[in-house]
């Protein structure tokens, strides 16, 4: 594994508040025993949920109620970026309904209180049962009388505000201070009651957990700590392996994957990674991208004792609001330690100019903190990322390697934001960048 830079002079890199790339070194390249049993459940729950999707959603009938992205070819910006091998797009931004990365663990932890509580008043037999029967009355008069509760910088609120909403629960979601208006008043628009928070994320969080905990039926959604968000997001890992078969790609240690997820408190990507670690083994390099003021994932999986960006002298402050996390999960970041090859930050500018820069090659439409992915792969031919490739045996290996960039939000963008996105953009790929 390459060297990595002594925990002060990384603390001190990343106080700086730049660009930098930083290679994991508890990174076991390995593959890790499998334990595909949790997601596998998960997975059922989603399949069996999906008719009762497809009536709650009109909008999901066509997909039978499954809520799923493409994955995308991306020749032109892939020529843009002179990238080798093969560049490909898995385009959650574009998921049904909740518009984000966060649609698939969201949707799936609601589905699970939902399932148990209809299975404990009886209005489910078995998990055997007809699921429309909680679209149904009965399971509508039981769902208002408990409370949802949750925190979040805004796409998490979106998905769990939206299915909460659709099954009757009485839903609250917990804005931090980065939440952007239109996401709060879309959620009003549901029936959602919505809190603003003054501060940050990690704040709103505890204020929503206390919040909807002294509610003796209050049901609190826990983005740093929950298996059931962290099981939902990892089902993408078996839907792309699905896709990428049917794409014709192979991936194995000839053929290796890459992938460039952006990372928040660490749930969504971290799902993600573990679940593609337990499909892809050794084959699967995974790479999170984080702001350069909020790497809080990089410092949770660098030092146990999960120090806040905060600790290391950063603001958290960010235009990528889905990022702005200044504490990253403890749990996930424990699943992941081992498994996640490395984290690269960008500057917010960067942001922009990539976000303009899939709109003008490839006409895709994202939002500032989905288009943290694009820059992945330039960045890992560069410097510390091409240290990676050579440890790792990649380097002769790219031709015939398989490139994804993960973009993870944006379909529920109003159009008049994503003009003034669109303007940043076209503003910051005249500047000179350092990443
Ligand atoms: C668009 C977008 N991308 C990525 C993420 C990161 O997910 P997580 O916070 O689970 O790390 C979020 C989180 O809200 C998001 O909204």
């Amino acid at each position: 594994m390459v060297p990595a830079p002594d925990p002060s002079t990384l603390r001190q890199q990343l106080s700086l508040g730049q660009p930098l790339f930083w290679l994991n070194p508890a990174y076991e390249p390995a593959a890790p025993p499998a334990e595909l049993h949790d997601i596998l459940a998960a997975e059922s729950r989603l399949q069996r949920c999906a008719p009762l999707l497809a009536r709650l959603f009109p909008e999901l009938a066509t997909d039978q109620g499954l809520i799923e992205s493409p994955l995308l070819a991306v020749p032109a910006l892939q020529q843009a970026l002179s990238l080798p091998g093969t560049l490909l797009l898995k385009a959650d931004h574009d998921l049904p309904i909740a518009g984000s990365v966060k649609a698939r663990g969201g949707f799936h932890e609601v589905l699970c209180h939902a399932e148990s509580l209809a299975l404990a008043a009886g209005i489910l037999h078995s998990i055997d049962d007809d699921y429309l029967k909680l679209a149904g009355p009965d399971a509508r008069a039981l769902f208002a009388q408990h409370l949802l509760g949750v925190a979040s910088t805004g796409n998490l609120g979106l998905s769990i505000g939206v299915i909460g909403a659709a099954l009757g629960f009485d839903t609250c979601v917990h804005m931090s201070s980065d939440a952007k208006e239109w996401k709060k008043q879309r959620l009003r628009n549901f029936g959602v009651r919505v809190i603003e928070h003054a501060s940050d994320y990690s704040a709103a969080v505890a204020a929503g957990r206390a919040d909807t905990e002294a509610n003796p039926m209050g049901y609190f959604v826990d983005d740093e700590n929950s298996p059931r968000l962290f099981y939902g997001y990892a089902v993408a890992a078996l839907r792309l392996q699905t896709q990428l078969q049917q794409a014709g790609v192979t991936v194995d240690a000839d053929h290796p994957l890459m992938v460039y997820i952006p990372c928040g408190v660490g749930g969504a990507p971290g799902g993600i990674c573990f679940g593609l670690k337990q499909v892809f083994g050794s084959a699967v390099h995974c790479f999170f991208a984080e702001p350069a003021q909020a790497p809080c994932v990089l410092l949770g999986v660098q030092d146990p004792g999960i120090p806040s960006v905060y600790d290391a002298g950063l603001t958290c402050s960010t235009e990528a609001d889905g990022l702005a996390v200044g504490l990253a999960s403890e749990w996930v970041c424990t699943r992941i330690r081992s498994l996640l090859s490395g984290v690269y930050t960008v500057s917010d500018a960067s942001l922009y100019r990539d976000l303009y820069r899939l709109q003008d090659t490839e006409q895709v439409a994202i939002e500032p903190s989905a288009a943290a992915g694009i820059q992945g792969p330039a960045r890992l031919l560069q410097r510390e990322g091409s240290d990676y490739l050579r440890a790792q045996g990649l380097e002769s290996r790219l031709e015939q390697a398989t490139q994804i960039i993960w973009t993870t939000g944006g379909r529920l963008v109003p159009h008049e934001e994503y003009k003034k996105f669109l303007e940043k953009g076209k503003i910051a790929s005249n500047e000179t960048l350092t990443d």
